[in-house]
């Protein structure tokens, strides 16, 4: 796995030092609020771990798993559920947790999805953001690191359901997706 890596590009530190600084964030925004953060999996699966116990105090979570119809590097826009939500969100604030947001669909399209079941509010958070190459406007609320149009993995993020499980955020060699 490592040696497929061309570079590392934010290390297991400096997630951990920003992840902190998020769920501080959070914290603050949402004292007193009903808060349920919700996982769009299996990207943000990581990140979603590390940023729940950074929130001092009481959440719910809940996943959803969500198919972009594209090869494994190109997100199409078309968006098909595989696992809804087990939780009744009506009422709750919402912060959906991504891992990238490329093209915004996928979040754009869960955004208007959520919006639809009458929770009191709906807000991104995302571990990366490649704003080079949004098709679609989205209001991010909280960004980890904003990232160039390079694809990488790790942290949960994948090429072809591999490389997850690296503890960094790293690049991969040419020769890899050859
Ligand atoms: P989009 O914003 O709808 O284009 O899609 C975002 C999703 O595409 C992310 O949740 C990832 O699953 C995937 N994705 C986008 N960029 C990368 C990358 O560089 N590496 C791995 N997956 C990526
Ligand atoms: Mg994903």
């Amino acid at each position: 796995m490592e040696r497929d890596v061309k570079e590392i590009l934010i290390s297991e530190s400096q997630l951990q030092e920003r992840v902190r600084e998020l769920g501080a964030g959070i914290t603050q925004d949402y004292a007193g609020k009903e808060l349920i953060l919700i996982g769009v999996l299996k990207g943000a699966n990581v990140f979603m771990s590390d940023l729940m116990r950074r929130i001092d105090m009481p959440i719910e979570i809940d996943f959803i798993s969500v198919s972009s119809y594209g090869n494994s590097t190109v997100s199409s826009g078309v968006v098909r559920i595989l696992k809804d939500l087990d939780t009744e969100i009506q009422g709750k604030h919402v912060i959906i947790v991504e891992d990238i947001v490329d093209s915004g669909l996928t979040l754009s399209y869960l955004k208007k999805n959520f919006e639809t079941r009458r929770p009191e509010s709906v807000r991104v958070c995302t571990l990366l953001d490649k704003p080079e190459r949004r098709k679609v406007p989205i209001e991010i609320d909280y960004r980890g690191f904003t990232i160039p149009d390079e694809f990488i993995v790790g942290y949960g993020i994948d090429y072809a359901e591999g490389y997850r499980n690296l503890p960094y955020v790293a690049s991969l060699r040419e020769g890899v997706y050859a």
